[in-house]
């Protein structure tokens, strides 16, 4: 088996047409002759080659791609039948929070919003029986670390579905299947397309009944990703582990900068030995992403560092070459109360910055630019 690296480049190595390097982009609807190809919602071979590769990066059999990151997670709640109870991490994207409380909970189906950075603490709530654990991991926003394989251990014994989402580290730096996980998803939107051009989202599998679930659901709910945008995160993915290494090291240099301000009040970026849950993600991964979460001290500040800097862009998103600041409070995070934010540290002073390509000096003068008075 070749490195990560070469396999972002060269994927499979069969793109299945004329033994193109990069593979063809079969933008048409249907297709006759009665092959292996019939109809574009249920299967393309752009978008086959994208789920072949997707598969190989995360070390799983079976990938699915979507037409956005909630598409996918659309996908696997559908896994869910009324009755069914769902263990989720507390701290998640809001648009997952949505999904569960405004739509799927319509279902008879329940969610518990859960620490899952304590193992300790899911097995207590395991141990009266769930049907699926979710978690992000680091966390949207809070970066919070789960320890995937203790998690994945404890799922085992109580026959729950372990869903891990993956979108901040990436294949390249995490790969929840080899840590026990059921399946892996991704807003392909962000670090794996890479470009700030397309929406996306991705399943990941080992699993050939669920595999096979999934490829129902799929078909039937009309969400698979298109043939052009299939291309465009096959395009990203080869830059990938190149971009995560650069997002990387700027992110450090970010959070090591930010810590210094007299008008930061705290900063949560897994990589820094102080973070609580370094020692996990130093056992699981192989990096710690390029997102980095910070709490100013005054509202005022929040207020002036959300109308952006020179470079950095006041922006929803993250993942892409351009460094974004959000305010999970009001953007990313606005589906879930108040209170339950701010229970968990997503306050009016909380920012979270994705830390882009640009030059690490450029990232961090536009940082004091934007914090000094
Ligand atoms: C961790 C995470 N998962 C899922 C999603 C949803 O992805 P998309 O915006 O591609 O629908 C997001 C979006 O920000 C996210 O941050």
């Amino acid at each position: 088996m070749y490195e990560f690296d070469t396999l972002a480049v060269i994927g499979d190595g069969s793109s299945g047409y004329e033994d193109a390097v990069s593979p063809p982009i079969f933008q048409t609807s249907t297709f006759g002759g009665g092959r292996e190809y019939s109809y574009t919602r249920l299967s393309n071979p752009t978008r086959a080659c994208l789920e072949r590769e997707l598969a190989l990066l995360e070390h799983g059999r079976h990938a699915f791609a979507f037409s956005s990151g909630l598409s996918a997670v659309n996908s696997v709640f559908s896994l869910l039948k009324s009755g069914d109870r769902v263990l989720i991490s507390d701290d998640l994207y809001g648009g997952t929070y949505r999904m569960a409380t405004r739509l799927f909970s319509r279902y008879g189906i329940s969610f518990e919003f859960i620490d899952t950075s304590d193992a300790q603490n899911v097995e207590n709530y395991l141990k009266t029986g769930a049907k699926m654990l979710f978690t992000e991991s680091p966390t949207n926003p809070m970066m919070k670390v789960a320890p995937l394989e203790a998690l994945a251990r404890l799922c085992k014994r109580h026959s729950t579905l372990f869903v891990v989402d993956n979108t901040f580290l990436t294949p390249c730096f995490q790969n929840p299947l080899d840590l026990g996980a059921d399946v892996v998803l991704h807003s392909a939107t962000k670090y794996l397309s890479g470009h700030h051009d397309t929406v996306a989202g991705a399943l990941v599998t080992d699993n050939d009944a669920v595999a096979e679930e999934l490829r129902v659901i799929s078909m039937t709910l009309g969400n698979a990703l298109s043939p052009f945008d299939s291309w465009l995160v096959l395009r990203g993915l080869r830059t990938l582990p190149m971009r995560m290494e650069k997002h990387q090291k700027n992110a450090f240099a970010a959070a090591e900068y930010l810590k210094t301000h007299d008008a930061v009040e705290s900063v949560v970026y897994p990589g820094l030995p102080e973070h609580r849950g370094y020692a996990v993600s130093v056992s699981q991964s192989r990096g710690f992403g390029g997102v980095v979460s910070f709490t100013v001290r005054d509202v005022k500040t929040a207020k002036r560092l959300i109308n952006g800097g020179k470079i950095i862009k006041f922006a929803e998103s993250l993942g892409g070459f351009r460094s974004l600041i959000t305010y999970p409070i009001t953007q990313t995070h606005s589906s879930i109360p108040r209170e339950i934010c701010e229970s968990i540290g997503i306050t009016d002073r909380l920012l979270r910055l994705s830390v882009g390509l640009e030059s690490e000096c450029d990232i961090v003068k536009d940082l004091k630019a934007m914090l000094d008075e």
